[in-house]
């Protein structure tokens, strides 16, 4: 199962991405999250120290590994191989959290992981690793932007997750992601709106979204809003925000399981 996570700043995608990698691994699954996010904090929010957080080393600073494999030093240009090793990538910089192993993917200077450099095609091989060669859950907590999903990789990914919040603008950005998932060959979109308060909340987000097909949502939550104050895992904190991503988990298992992946 390889799932996308994505949508607007602070609407709730790293929340979203946790709870369902910390869901998984308790069912006994192997699941990988990657953060590759910019502006990195899975790594908490999947139970972590500051001080682990903070050791856990972007693949794209990986400077040594990455001059080993591609066989140029990142930042240096030159000649470089263009499909390197990566099948033990997983374990040599994977990092173990609440029983998930997770990975930051870092941000390639100009150009994004799309540039002709070696640190931005050692990162395409191994999301390609990632998605095309390993069967684990993958959940990749993403920016509102995906290009770390390039051409050829974005098709394994089985289902793009939007996180919405009920305001116009996330959802302005989820049709967004939308066009862009889709232009890349993503062909399942789906979305789950966040901090939702009532029936009102959920009718405006369900109009709001049209054709885009609402998964769950998950209920606004003082307790969620203090475990993040606190730098702890949103979940296991409020059963009502768990059964949620329940629910969710069984929707997504559901869906892949009705599609040809
Ligand atoms: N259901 C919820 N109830 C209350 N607070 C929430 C809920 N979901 C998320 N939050 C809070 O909203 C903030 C943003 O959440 P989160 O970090 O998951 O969003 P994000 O989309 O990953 O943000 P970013 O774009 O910065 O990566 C956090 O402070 C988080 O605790
Ligand atoms: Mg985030």
């Amino acid at each position: 199962m390889k799932i996308a996570v994505s949508g607007k700043g602070g609407v709730g995608k790293t929340t979203l991405s946790s709870g369902l990698a910390l869901l998984f691994a308790e069912e006994g699954r192997r699941v990988i999250a990657i953060d590759a996010d910019p502006d990195a904090n899975l790594a908490i929010a999947l139970g972590a120290t500051p001080e682990a957080a903070a050791a856990c080393v972007p693949l794209v600073e990986e400077d040594e590994l990455i001059e080993e494999r591609t066989g140029a030093a990142p930042g240096k240009g030159g000649m470089f191989i263009l499909n390197p090793d990566v099948s033990d990538v997983v374990d040599r910089c994977g990092v173990t959290f609440g029983g998930v192993t997770m990975l930051k993917m870092g941000t390639v200077e100009r150009g994004g992981s799309g540039c002709m450099c070696s640190e931005g095609t050692f990162l395409k091989a191994f999301m390609r690793h990632l998605l095309v060669d390993r069967d684990d859950v993958a959940i990749l907590d993403m920016e509102a932007g995906i290009e770390h999903l390039g051409r050829g990789t974005a098709e394994a990914v089985d289902v793009l997750i939007v996180v919405i919040e009920p305001g116009g603008r996330s959802v302005q950005t989820a049709h967004q992601v939308r066009r862009l998932a889709t232009d890349l060959g993503i062909t399942d979109v789906v979305a789950v709106a966040n901090k939702v308060r009532d029936a009102d909340d959920a009718l405006f987000v369900r109009d709001a979204l049209g054709d885009i097909p609402l998964l769950g949502t998950l209920p606004l939550s003082e307790a969620v809003r203090l475990a993040d104050r606190d730098g702890r895992p949103s979940y296991g904190v409020d059963p009502d925000l768990d059964g949620s991503l329940h629910d969710i988990a069984a929707a997504l298992a559901q869906r892949l399981d009705r599609s040809p992946h």
